[in-house]
């Protein structure tokens, strides 16, 4: 199977957070947040491997900043590993300034997306290229990170996660 560059999954969704989707303090509502960062993922997931594609983990989300209504939206989607049938996807959000269209990174998740058959069985998906020095160090950490969504999932041992193990040595 072939090999892919990260870069050929970049997905970009732009959006206005409009009055609807807020909570009581006019800040976006975090599971509206959760809901796009997933459908972005999700494209990235799909422009990597060509399959259908299955959200398996949210593996990460910090709200670090409120998005207040009447924002400018971006979230930016990226594969950043692939292993046998899953594939873990870095997101990065960010607001901009009306005015100098400066951006704020507002929030970031990973998430995991397996590649599934027309039966919903996990399949092969093609290796992923790692270009930039920020793709070369997700790409490095995310065997760790998959261990450890493995470990909290009760899917794989502690003792097995070598990974994680090496990070205490
Ligand atoms: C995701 C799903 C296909 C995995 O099926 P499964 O029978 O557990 O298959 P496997 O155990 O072979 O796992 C498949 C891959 O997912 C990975 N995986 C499964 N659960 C994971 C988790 N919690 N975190 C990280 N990776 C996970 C496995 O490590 C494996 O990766 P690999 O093939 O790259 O090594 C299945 O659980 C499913 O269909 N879930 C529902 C998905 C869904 O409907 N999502 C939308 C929610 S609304």
């Amino acid at each position: 199977m072939d090999s892919r560059p990260a870069k050929n999954s970049l997905t970009i969704l732009t959006d206005l957070v409009l009055p609807g989707e807020t909570n009581p303090l006019d800040n976006l509502f975090g599971g509206e947040l959760l809901a796009r960062m997933d459908r972005a993922s999700s494209i990235a997931a799909r422009r990597h491997c060509k399959r259908i594609v299955v959200t398996a983990s949210v593996n990460h989300v910090a709200f670090s900043k409120a998005v207040p209504v009447g924002s400018v939206l971006t979230i930016e989607a990226k594969v950043s590993r692939a292993f046998k049938s899953s594939m873990e996807i870095f997101v990065d959000v960010w607001i901009e300034d009306r005015e100098s269209g400066e951006k704020t990174k507002v929030n970031e998740g990973i998430y995991t997306f397996v590649a599934v058959d027309e039966t919903g069985t996990p399949i092969k998906v093609p290796k992923l290229i790692p270009e930039t020095d920020l793709e070369k160090d997700r790409y490095e950490g995310a065997l760790r990170r998959k261990q450890l969504s493995l470990v909290l999932s009760n899917k794989m041992k502690p003792s097995d996660a070598t990974e994680l193990k090496a990070l205490f040595k």
